[in-house]
């Protein structure tokens, strides 16, 4: 079973450069199951439906996000209506939508979990406290995959280190600036602390510099502005043994 996670896409030229590679990684790797980060799909803030049917058509079959995903105020209306879009789980249990998702690929049962993180994030609830409750439920699957989206890499490192055997694989998201750490942990966990985003590279993670850089020296309210121009794609492929044990974790990084 071979798994592709890519980080952040992030508004037209992340939808861009994904769906002009998307197809020769997934057959050139034998790629079985794609996950994305959408969080920043559209105009670099949220998921509209229109991006998410952008996924479906290209055969994702799982979207994770994070701090932005409920920016536009469709996805809260659809997504209790696709269970394959995840919300962070220790998010506010009174939004709507699900944090996991379970799914069936080449007969493994496979549960996708997209948490947040707390160290310079909005308020959430402790992501451990949520994992525990979450694996005191014993669901049925073969395979933990898990998003944590957050901003410190601490953060992230600790969290893959206390579930070290118990995920198959663990990536961060949500820097948009990817890590050259992946590993596979002690007791079996491929583990990234960030993927990166997939979008323009002459941007501050993806925003046009001048807008960000306003933002910096005034302080003033600032919209950012999607960057353009020639882009990025980061992610990783996981490898996982027919014991369900990941057993390779490799970068993979694209441009146009
Ligand atoms: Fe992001
Ligand atoms: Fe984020």
């Amino acid at each position: 079973m071979k798994v592709l996670m890519i980080g952040d896409v992030y508004a037209r030229a992340g939808r861009e450069i994904f769906e002009s590679k998307i197809n020769s990684i997934v057959k050139s790797n034998e790629i079985d199951v794609v996950i994305v980060n959408g969080e920043n799909t559209t105009h670099g803030k949220g998921l509209s439906k229109e991006h998410y049917d952008f996924y479906k058509n290209l055969n994702v079959d799982v979207i994770t996000s994070g701090n932005h995903i409920f920016k536009h105020r469709e996805t809260v209306n659809f997504i209790d209506e696709t269970p394959d879009l995840l919300k962070p789980v220790n998010m506010d249990s009174y939004t709507p939508g699900s944090g996991f998702y379970i799914f069936e690929k080449n007969d493994k049962k496979i549960c996708v979990i997209n948490f947040m993180g707390r160290t310079y994030m909005d308020n959430c609830n402790n992501p451990y406290e949520v994992m525990d409750d979450f694996l005191d439920l014993e669901l049925d699957y073969d395979i933990l995959l898990v998003d944590f989206h957050a901003e410190a890499t601490a953060e992230k490192i600790a969290f893959a280190w206390n579930y070290d055997g118990i995920i198959t694989g663990f990536v961060g998201t949500h820097t948009h600036v990817p890590t050259a750490d992946e590993r596979i942990l002690p007791k079996g966990t491929a583990f990234i602390t960030d993927l990166g985003m997939t979008g323009p590279i002459n941007s501050v993670i993806g925003a046009s510099p001048k807008s960000v850089i306003k933002k910096e020296k005034t302080g003033l309210p600032t919209r950012f502005e999607p960057a353009n121009g020639p882009s990025v794609l980061n992610g990783v492929i996981i490898e996982i043994n027919d014991n369900n044990k990941a057993t390779l974790i490799k970068r993979i990084q694209e441009f146009n």
